[in-house]
């Protein structure tokens, strides 16, 4: 997968390079390319944002640079390798809710171009004008507001990247995670545990110890539901 990211702040990007995801860059499996909004302005000032049409609070970025940086790498894109084509992601508050199915969906796409907007987001004409050309897709990681695309970049992408085929080993596998399709009813796990059996006078449930495939099964169904009740019952059907 090749995967694009625009930012007026390229070091935000960095801990991408780290742990899983910059295993799967060092093999080859992510192609991850950061590029500077800032070097696609004409301006003196490279200016990226200006004060909104209608009034209120704030700045929006203003559509040219966008424009610029876009065409840009779809052409260099293009250049690399033909028909291969783009999906862009405009992560906003304002979007529809990225989620597992929707990070699976992104996993499937061969090229991801995620445009970061900061201050007041980006003149909608941006999305409205390569929505013709491209699969634009407005997303937004939850109901609360962060400063800026970025931090929503580093989630949604750290969500996909683990999907695609290679990057978890056999021993992890993402069939099993929750809110995965895989999972029949409750949603959330049940919690898990490791050694030792005993830790500050609190023991590991013995059901674990039992060796009973089909009792631990059970059991962690059971923890799974309860869990997903008192967490989020509006997980449940
Ligand atoms: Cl994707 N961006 C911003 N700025 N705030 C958010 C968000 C995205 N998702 C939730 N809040």
């Amino acid at each position: 997968m090749r995967v694009d990211i625009v930012t007026i702040f390229p070091e935000y990007l960095d801990p991408l390079r780290l742990s899983l995801v910059g295993r799967a860059i060092d093999g080859g499996i992510v192609e991850l390319q950061v590029h500077d909004l800032r070097e696609f302005t004409s301006d003196r000032h490279h200016s990226v944002d200006d004060t909104p049409f209608g009034g209120g609070p704030g700045m929006v970025m203003m559509p040219e640079p966008w424009g610029q940086a876009i065409d840009a790498i779809l052409a260099a894109g293009a250049r690399q390798s033909q028909q291969r084509h783009a999906t862009l992601v405009i992560p906003t508050p304002n979007g529809s809710r990225f989620d597992q199915s929707q990070a699976q969906s992104l996993a499937e796409c061969e090229w991801i171009i995620f445009a970061c907007g900061r201050y007041e987001g980006i003149d909608a004409r941006v999305a409205e004008h390569y929505r013709d050309r491209l699969d634009v897709r407005e997303l937004s990681i939850g109901d609360y507001v962060l400063a800026g695309g970025e931090a929503a970049v580093l989630v949604m992408g750290e969500a996909v990247i683990r999907l695609l085929p290679g990057v978890l080993g056999n021993v992890q596998s993402a069939g099993d995670d929750s809110f995965s399709p895989n999972r029949t009813g409750a949603a959330l796990e049940a919690p898990a545990y490791t050694k030792p059996v005993m830790w500050r006078d609190l023991e590991v449930p013995p059901i674990l110890l039992s060796g009973h495939h089909g009792a631990i099964t059970k059991w962690r169904d059971e923890q799974s539901e309860e869990r997903t009740r008192s967490f989020r019952p509006d997980l449940l059907n």
